[in-house]
């Protein structure tokens, strides 16, 4: 399999390519986990300064850890916990700047400083969470949150993600 990773331009434009890439390598007939295993992965190639990037998927009424790349991670958030859970909760996406000054952080590594999470709504229902953390202050800003909110799109509409 070759993906081209294009990370030149602005970050508009890297993100129009990951979009790009992740229609290339999502196989709609695929299975769930490899999908979103390769997404993960991806992702990880396309963005500097991260430290994990991975997906929680809802089952049984709260966030099970998916496919990852990073350090191990807490394997269940319930709803409104941590930051996951919050973004969950309020089917919005939540941008963290400081995670160590935020209450409702929940560490699974004591290097990471910022955090996004994206909520994976399919059909108006809440599928899973894309958590990303970096170990940079204020790493995510909007352009990121529109990229990867753009990115959950693919996904959503490519994966059969119930
Ligand atoms: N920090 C997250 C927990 C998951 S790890 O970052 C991978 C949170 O507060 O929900």
């Amino acid at each position: 399999m070759r993906i081209e990773i294009e990370k030149h331009g602005s970050k508009p434009d890297m993100y129009r390519s990951m979009c790009l890439s992740l229609n290339q390598l999502i196989d709609e007939r695929g299975d769930t986990v490899a999908n979103l295993a390769n997404a993960s992965a991806l992702i990880n190639m396309y963005l500097d300064d991260i430290s994990w990037v991975g997906f929680y998927l809802m089952k049984d009424g709260g966030l099970t850890l998916g496919p990852f790349q990073g350090k191990v991670a807490v394997t269940r958030i319930e709803i409104g916990d941590g930051v996951c859970g919050t973004a969950a909760a309020g089917m919005r996406t939540v941008r963290v700047d400081d995670v160590h000054t935020c209450d409702n952080h929940i560490t699974c590594d004591i290097a990471s400083s910022s955090e996004i999470v994206v909520p994976m709504i399919k059909e108006g229902d809440l599928v899973g969470v894309l958590d990303i953390d970096s170990p940079l202050p204020a790493r995510f800003d909007e352009e990121d949150e529109r990229g990867l909110e753009d990115a959950v799109s693919v996904l959503i509409r490519l994966c059969p993600l119930r």
